[in-house]
Formats: structure tokens, sequence, C-alpha cells
């Protein structure tokens, strides 16, 4: 067996680099029941609802909850003393006032700080200052949020619950997250295992995937596709290819492809692409989208939006068209 996975990686790492496609790999009856488990149309709603609270924080996803979407999507990072928190950049410049509190320490990755010294940063008053027209003084003091604090949020919601899509970041930063994830989620009930507490798993990282699969198998997962700036022209079909065949093989049925758009993002959604994903049998969830549902909507079986509430109503208004178009 490791044998067949070592020639197949040799494999297919030869062809990507010779520009000869591999042969596309396609997801099995059991992946694709996975699949099959999530919603269509899956509303994601990107770190809470960033457009209008400090993403990641509770009141970000207290109003994604208000809104009924699918899932909460959260990027999950380690602190020094083993807590999972909810937080997207590497560092906290961005989004608390790091600058203020440990002013020698700005650089300093998540993992290098304990929770009580991150309990000691205003993660909402950035939001006040970038965007005063959306501004709030509840925002003021919000704290980072714990893994189990956005669990408790969800469960102190109305039924039915949304989902929750977690992604694992850095992960060369927080060796052995998987099995910590499972840990805490196993104890929460949210391990994918049961049908109230749905569970999808993101991630970028090629060394996390895999860990994930063996951790939670039942639960579905998206391998996220990114491709940095100046890198577009050699995204040709033979590495595309190869990046679907990793994401089979090791337990994804969702291709998660960057649309076009803000400027860090790049276009993986062009139709030769979206060919290749579908002929894979992988489900397509892009990020990340906050207007123009329409023009993706058709390639797409959910989106990652920071407009929850306007992709809410997108496919709403669009379903209620669908029902005038039959009479
Ligand atoms: O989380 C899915 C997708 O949005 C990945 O982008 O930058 O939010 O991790 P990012």
């Amino acid at each position: 067996m490791r044998f067949v996975s070592i020639a197949l990686l040799l494999l297919s790492a030869s062809s990507a680099t010779s520009g000869e496609p591999s042969k596309l790999r396609q997801l099995d009856a059991e992946a694709i029941a996975i699949r099959d488990s999530v919603p269509a149309d899956a509303v994601i709603a990107h770190r809470g609802l960033p457009y209008w609270a400090p993403e990641e924080t509770a009141p970000s996803y207290q109003l994604a909850l208000g809104l009924g979407v699918d899932y909460l999507d959260a990027d999950i990072q380690r602190t020094k003393d083993g807590i999972l928190i909810c937080l997207h950049d590497d560092n906290l410049q961005r989004t608390t006032n790091i600058g203020e509190i440990f002013p020698d320490r700005q650089d300093d990755p998540v993992s290098k700080f304990t929770l009580a010294e991150l309990l000691l940063l205003d993660a909402g008053s950035w939001f006040n200052k970038d965007f005063p027209f959306r501004a709030s003084d509840s925002f003021v003091g919000l704290t980072i949020l714990t893994l189990e604090e956005l669990i408790d949020l969800v469960e102190e919601s109305p039924k039915p619950w949304p989902g929750l899509s977690l992604e694992t970041k850095e992960t060369k930063l927080f060796k052995g997250i998987e099995a910590d994830l499972h840990s805490l989620l196993e104890k929460r009930g949210w391990d994918g295992t049961d049908p109230d507490r749905r569970l999808l798993l993101q991630t970028f990282e090629r060394s996390s995937l895999p860990l994930l699969e063996s951790h939670f198998p039942q639960a579905p997962k998206i391998l996220l596709l990114w491709k940095g700036e100046g890198y577009m022209e050699r995204v040709d079909e033979a590495e595309f290819v190869d990046w679907l065949n990793f994401g089979v093989d090791n337990g994804a049925q969702f291709a998660g492809p960057s649309l076009p758009g803000p400027a860090e993002y790049y276009d993986l959604m062009q139709g030769w692409m979206v060919k290749l994903m579908r002929d894979a049998r992988l489900a397509i969830h892009a990020y990340t989208l906050n207007d123009d549902f329409e023009i993706y909507d058709a390639q797409t079986d959910g989106l990652f939006t920071d407009r929850a509430d306007l992709l809410k109503q997108y496919y709403h208004v669009r379903d209620l068209r669908r029902e005038l178009g039959r009479k």
C-alpha cells in the first residue's frame, strides 16, 4: 500500500513537471455519498458576517446565525497553551491592538501567546476605525473567540443549527492540530457523526488533508486551491490534475478554488478547470464571492461569502424566479 502511494506520488510529480497530465481520478461511491450529505447551494459564512462586524468574533457569528446560513467558516489556530481559537491571519496586527499591548511581539504568531495573553487584546476596535459607517460601540473590547466559544454560540441558537466549516492553516506552526481538533470536536459531538452538528473541514495544506481524513473519515472535506501572484501562467492542466488527484486520493470530496476579484485571489474557475473538477466528481465550493452571484451560480455547489445576507437573498429570489417561470 505504501509502495503504491509512493509510486503514485512519483508518477504525479513527474507528469506535473513534464507538462504531461496524469490520468484524472474520480471520487468513488463512498466519497460521493459524503459529498452529497452537504446541502446544495451551501451558504458558507466566511469568518461570520465580516462586512457587518469584526471577523471571527462573537457578533460576526451571531449575525450569521440569525440569517440561517448553512455553515459558519472559521480559521483554526492554537495558542501556546494548547487552546484552539478562531483567527485568520498568521499574526495579530490587522485585527487586534497588539501594537499597544505587546509592542515587541507584533510579528509573533499566535502559537507564541497563551490564551490569557490573547484575551488582553481588543479584537473589535480596528473594525470601527476601518469601517466607520458600520462601527458599533459594542465592538470595542471584543475578545478573540475560542473554538469552544464558537460551538457554545451555535448551541445557544435555535435549531436547526448551521454546520461548522473549519480550516486548518499554517499547520507547520501547529504540529498535531488535526488530532487536537478531533479531541475537542469529538468531546463536543461535532466530529461529523451527528446529523444535527454538521462538520465540513477545509485546508490549503497538503500535509493536513490526509491527517484530517484519518481523524474524520466521515466528514466532508474541501481541498482549497490557490496560486499566488505571477504564477497563474504556470497553472497548466498537468498541475491542476495533480491538485485534484491529490484531493481525491486523500479524502477531499470538494474543490475550493479561488475566484477572480479581490487582488490576492486568482481565477481558478476557468472553464477548463471547472470541467476537470466536475469530471473528477468533486463538488465546488469557491471563495470568496460577495456580489454578482449569478455569474458563478451554475458552476458551483456552494460559496464562501462575506455577505451571507446578500447570498441568502440571491438564492431566495433565484428560486422565486424559477417558480414563476414554471407557471
Ligand atoms: O476559508 C475558505 C477560503 O476563504 C480560504 O481563504 O483566506 O479565508 O483562508 P481564507
